[in-house]
């Protein structure tokens, strides 16, 4: 079941996107390398707190941490650790927080120091990606339009799209109905109508689509090894209109003419 929301409720709910948003903006400043992905775990978990909110993420199905994190190969679901970052890496930070009881999700795969170009094309094109997807999630559309939309632009462009991983309907919960998944047809699925909150998280990989999860159970790679990026933003359906609700303003502050 789909829950619509009320213009309070979405007005509740920005106090949880922006917060989200802010967080990957102040992880930003500490990306680069010789830094750990618990340093940036560390920032994230204390910046949320400090600000009223609570990391959705800790203790969500036993999953030991603020920050999910991409390296590299990484598509989902990876942890922290004494992990550095290095030149040339590529890195996903993924994370939900909740504020006045909604949440906010949102996700930013950040170049560190100089990277091939390559890796800077995935970048550019899973981003694109995204906001394709954002243009075809227009009212009275449906979550096939947008799968549909970032499919085809990522495959155009020879990258492949992640299938087991969706996007989904975010509120009171992390996960709610309709799942948003990153590939399939146009015209199925849920029509998308006033009051939907949902995200849309591209998770796109740089040889084939085929995943594999570790033994911890939560981190997911490429099965090839090869890099994968991942870029999310949640959004609500209005009347008229579609209105992103988390932004890269925040890191785009900290990176400026790095920005990609
Ligand atoms: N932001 C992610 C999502 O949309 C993942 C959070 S998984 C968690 O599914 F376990 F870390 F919470
Ligand atoms: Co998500």
């Amino acid at each position: 079941m789909i829950y619509l929301k009320t213009p309070e409720e979405i007005e509740t709910m920005r106090s949880a996107t922006t917060l989200v948003s802010q967080t990957l903006g102040e992880v930003a400043r500490w990306i680069q390398p010789g830094v750990t992905t618990r340093k940036l775990d560390t920032i994230a978990r204390e910046f949320i707190m400090d600000n009223g909110g609570k990391s959705a993420c800790l203790g969500y199905g036993g999953f030991p941490a603020t920050l999910c994190i991409e390296v590299n190969e990484i598509v989902v679901h990876g942890f922290p650790s004494d992990r550095i970052l290095m030149d040339g890496d590529i890195v996903g930070i993924d994370t939900v927080v909740e504020k006045d009881g909604f949440m906010g999700d949102s996700c930013y795969t950040f170049p560190v120091g100089e990277i091939s170009p390559e890796k800077m094309s995935l970048l550019r094109t899973t981003k694109e990606s995204l906001y394709v997807g954002i243009e075809a999630a227009k009212p009275g559309a449906r979550i096939g339009d947008i799968a549909n939309a970032v499919q085809t632009y990522c495959e155009r462009r020879g990258y492949s799209v992640v299938r087991e991983m969706c996007g989904h309907g975010i509120g009171r919960k992390m996960h709610e109905s309709p799942e948003v998944p990153n590939y399939g047809r146009r015209g199925i699925g849920a029509k998308l109508q006033n009051g939907m909150c949902i995200c849309i998280e591209p998770m796109i990989n740089m040889g084939s689509r085929n995943i594999v999860i570790e033994s911890d159970g939560w981190t997911c790679r490429t099965k090839d090894r090869k890099p994968s990026a991942h870029y999310e933003h949640t959004l609500v359906i209005l009347n008229d209109r579609t209105e992103i609700m988390t932004t890269f303003d925040y890191i785009e502050e900290v990176l400026q003419d790095r920005f990609i």
